[in-house]
Formats: C-alpha cells, sequence, structure tokens
C-alpha cells in the first residue's frame, strides 16, 4: 500500500472567492495544517468543463436534488418541484452559471488523509450550517433557501474533492501530468519521520 502522505485531493477557489480577495486566506489554511501545494493555476472554466466536473458522478445530481428537498421540508417552504432529479438538473444549470463566471483557482494538495483533511477544513456545503472555524462557516453566509429562491448556486467559495474516488476523477479532469509537481518539502521530515 501506497503510505498516505501521497494522498491528493483537488480544491477550486470559486469565482466568489478569488472576487473577495480570499485566495490567500483560503490557502493558508490547508498550508498551516501541513498539507502540501503540487499544483496550481488560475483560468476561466466553460459551463461545458464545469459539466463534466459534476457529472463524473451519475448519482450527484439526485443527491444533491435530495438534500435541497429535504431542506426546503425541514423549514416548511416549498419548491417548484419535488424531483430530485429535476432539482438536481436545475442546480447544475445554476452550478455552470456561477463557476464558469470569472477566475477560478485550482489546487491539488497532497498530505496524508488530503481528501478527509481537506473536507473537515472547508465545511459543510451550506454556509449557514457550516461550522464555525471552517472556510464555508468563516467567510460567507449563503444558505439553501436564499440560493434557491435567488434560483442561483449556493457560494461556497470553495469546492473540495468529497471523497477519494471523486479526487481520482476530478484531478485528471483539471491538471495534466506536468503540471502536477513532485518534490519534497523540508517540513516532511517533522510531520512523517
Ligand atoms: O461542494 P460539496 O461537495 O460540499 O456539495 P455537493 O453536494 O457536491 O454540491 C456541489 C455544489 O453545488 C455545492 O458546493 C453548491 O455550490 C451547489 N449546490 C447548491 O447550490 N445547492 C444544493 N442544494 C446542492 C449543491
Ligand atoms: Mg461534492
Amino acid at each position: 500500500m501506497t503510505h498516505p502522505k501521497y494522498e491528493k485531493t483537488l480544491v477550486v477557489l470559486k469565482p466568489d472567492a478569488v472576487q473577495r480577495s480570499l485566495i490567500g486566506e483560503i490557502i493558508k489554511r490547508f498550508e498551516r495544517v501541513g498539507l502540501k501545494l503540487v499544483g496550481i493555476k488560475m483560468f476561466v472554466p466553460d459551463s461545458v468543463f464545469i459539466e463534466k466536473h459534476y457529472t463524473f458522478d451519475p448519482e450527484w445530481k439526485r443527491k444533491a436534488g435530495e438534500k435541497r428537498i429535504k431542506d426546503f421540508l425541514e423549514k416548511g417552504k416549498e419548491l417548484s418541484s419535488n424531483d430530485p432529479i429535476e432539482v438536481g438538473d436545475q442546480i447544475l444549470t445554476s452550478l455552470k452559471g456561477y463557476l464558469a463566471s470569472g477566475p477560478v483557482v485550482a489546487m491539488i494538495w497532497q498530505g496524508a488523509h488530503a481528501v478527509e483533511v481537506v473536507r473537515k477544513l472547508v465545511g459543510s456545503t451550506e454556509p449557514r450550517s457550516s461550522d464555525v472555524g471552517t472556510i464555508r462557516g468563516d467567510y460567507v453566509i449563503d444558505s439553501y433557501v436564499m440560493s434557491a429562491d435567488d434560483n442561483r448556486a449556493i457560494r461556497n467559495l470553495v469546492h473540495a474533492s468529497g471523497n477519494l474516488e471523486e479526487a481520482i476523477q476530478e484531478i485528471p479532469h483539471w491538471f495534466s501530468k506536468e503540471e502536477i509537481i513532485d518534490y519534497r518539502l523540508a517540513q516532511e521530515a517533522i510531520i512523517y519521520e
């Protein structure tokens, strides 16, 4: 088995993070925990590229739709549809508009349990209910209810691979092999040896 320190995960700073000048603040959180940056670039993605990114998992649309329906039911609010696939389709359309609206910063972070650790630092999908201390909990206040009322995707600053399988599919979509740098940080001796 490969050592856990080689695990890699994808992080994308969405256009709202760039517009709010939070690139440095967010990168700092991954650096200070001891993860290693092994790839980084800035560009404006198009909607075809974003759709592909969100449809590696054929179940994603249904799951995203279910999340929104459940939240609306709990808050006693009505959605235009209660079909998870239809709601998932609406989310995907608004996500394409959101992520293709301006520059994003894509990064690969490497280190022990990178996928899990990054998700922990990022926090849960809805900033309203993300824990204090997480990126989504500390820097933004959007909610499912507010985003659905405005017919847009929830603005939560960052994408982070949800699990190892997602990371393995997403990384080659965003980065070529040549763009991933294999190097050693001095601190690895302290962290891993
Ligand atoms: O990003 P994360 O993995 O936490 O959540 P996801 O369920 O994979 O959804 C991807 C993205 O779709 C979210 O980060 C939101 O920007 C958006 N989304 C939304 O706007 N409304 C939902 N009900 C679910 C997701
Ligand atoms: Mg996800």
